[in-house]
């Protein structure tokens, strides 16, 4: 017989703090560069479209999912698994979907911290003015220059990881909660700014036309696989950091006139899946008129808003105050998803009675540890290579392709077939019977099933083809 674990962490103070929290998780560099410009990419409207169509129908579902499950077992998603393992009494290999979406957070935050280090850094260059009036030869040459530098690279690294352990080192309520009730609000403020700046800028209509013109030419299957599989990472599902979070959710609050409320998931996904989304297009919208204002063309990935954007506020009045406030954002959007990449673990050390600050220590600093390897990957391993593939490449695949996708079906087999109906219905309270038998069939048959074409068609991709 396995060990009784208790819940030890605490829960939010409220509702809307599990909002932010988890909202916190799904803002995050997938919304404020890929986002924009894949949309762009796979013909603008119509890719939005297909993308707010996975978001309803696979997206919200499993996250429902997810937040039942974690609230459900109270624990760590571990142990959550475990439990429920346990108390539905089935094979207790299901206890793996709890490791697998550990590990998978855990790997994404070795490489994470790396990138969102490069945000920090262009706080700092686009602050101290180095970049004012740059040409674009030497923006480059400013990027690229940080890439061959693995000193400077693991610095910045060094620095976000130990603001991101120093947070989940405080726990639930002192550490998490406060920050996401900073950066959360400090980030809508900074966005709305930036629009703002954007609107002003004499490139809003382009940026506009770019992301929005309906192109269903451009889309293809391949669009249709792209919005699957970004409805998947940008609602942060699949590897145990919305269980998690979802654990320390109440079932039930009492309002400032002492009334008893039920917390609704379903609502509460569906609110947080709002707002990724909405921050998603806004960032479009703040980053395409500023490019287009200068006459340059938007360019994929990491080249957009490390090489285009500092270029282009490079040249505009107040351009270093906005570029400077542009890249806090993209700090404090990482900063908030990556606390919720090293709780799940954290919380499973905690519950097996060490203390906050040693697990977040030992977490941190082995994440650190594999994260050098994404450091060097850029520079002296840059030759290292599988398949031409360096060491970040594989992991980044590995990781965003595989793990997370086979961790987001698994949950919704889990909850959808394996877990005994009468408790995911309980723990889930729908008011409406009609709604939840809604989600039921999306949970059961149609997320497994897109999120199967996805998997499918990138192993194919990669080894069948
Ligand atoms: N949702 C984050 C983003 O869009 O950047 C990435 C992410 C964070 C994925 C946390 C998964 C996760 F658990």
């Amino acid at each position: 017989m396995s060990k009784e674990y208790q819940p030890v962490h605490g829960v939010w103070t409220s509702r809307w703090v599990f909002v932010l929290a988890a909202a916190g998780s799904a803002v995050g560099l997938g919304n404020i560069w890929k986002f924009p410009y894949i949309a762009g990419d796979y013909g603008g409207g119509a890719f939005v479209l297909v993308y707010l169509i996975c978001i309803a129908l696979v997206g919200i579902p499993i996250m429902i999912a997810e937040i039942g499950l974690g609230r459900h077992g109270g624990l760590s998603p571990i142990h959550t698994m475990s439990k429920l393992v346990r108390d539905n009494e089935v094979s207790r290999k299901w206890t793996g979907v709890g490791f697998l979406g550990a590990l998978s957070g855990f790997l994404l935050l070795t490489f994470y911290s790396v990138v969102a280090g490069w945000a920090l850094y262009y706080v700092w260059e686009m602050g101290s003015g180095a970049l004012d009036k740059a040409s674009p030869e030497e923006v480059k040459a400013a990027f690229d220059g940080l890439l061959a530098s693995p000193w400077v690279l693991l610095g910045w690294h060094t620095l976000f990881m130990v603001l991101t352990m120093g947070v989940v080192a405080h726990g639930v309520e002192k550490g998490l909660e406060r920050a996401v009730r900073f950066l959360m609000p400090s980030l809508l403020v900074i966005l709305l700014i930036l629009l703002g700046y954007a609107i002003n800028s004499g490139g809003f209509t382009q940026g506009l036309e770019f992301m929005f013109t309906f192109d269903f030419s451009a889309l293809g299957a391949e669009g249709i696989l792209a919005a699957m599989g970004q409805a998947f990472f940008t609602l942060s599902l699949g590897l145990g950091a919305i269980m998690a979070y979802g654990a320390y959710m109440p079932r039930q609050i009492t309002t400032p006139g002492g009334e008893t409320k039920h917390v609704s998931i379903g609502s509460t996904a569906l609110i947080i899946a709002v707002l990724d989304t909405a921050v998603a297009m806004i960032a479009g919208l703040a980053i395409f008129p500023v490019v287009f204002a200068n006459g340059l063309e938007p360019s994929q990935g990491p080249g957009l808003i490390f090489v285009t954007l500092p270029l282009a506020f490079g040249q505009m009045p107040l351009g270093l105050f906005f570029g400077t406030l542009f890249f806090l954002l993209v700090s404090f959007a990482a900063l908030s998803s990556s606390i919720s990449l090293g709780e799940p673990l954290v919380a499973w050390l905690v519950e097996n009675e060490w203390s906050r600050r040693a697990a977040a220590t030992l977490i941190g600093g082995t994440a650190w540890f594999i994260g050098i390897g994404t450091v060097l990957s850029f520079n002296v391993w840059s030759d290292a290579t599988l398949g031409g593939n360096t060491f970040f490449d594989i992991l980044e695949f590995t990781v965003s392709n595989i793990m997370l996708p086979l961790g987001g079906l698994l949950i919704a087999i889990f909850a959808g077939w394996i877990m005994k109906e009468p408790r995911i219905r309980k723990e889930l309270a729908m008011q409406k019977f009609g709604v939840y038998m809604v989600w039921r069939a999306l949970v059961r048959v149609v997320a497994p099933l897109a999120v199967l074409a996805v998997f499918v068609h990138t192993l194919w991709d990669t080894f069948g083809g």
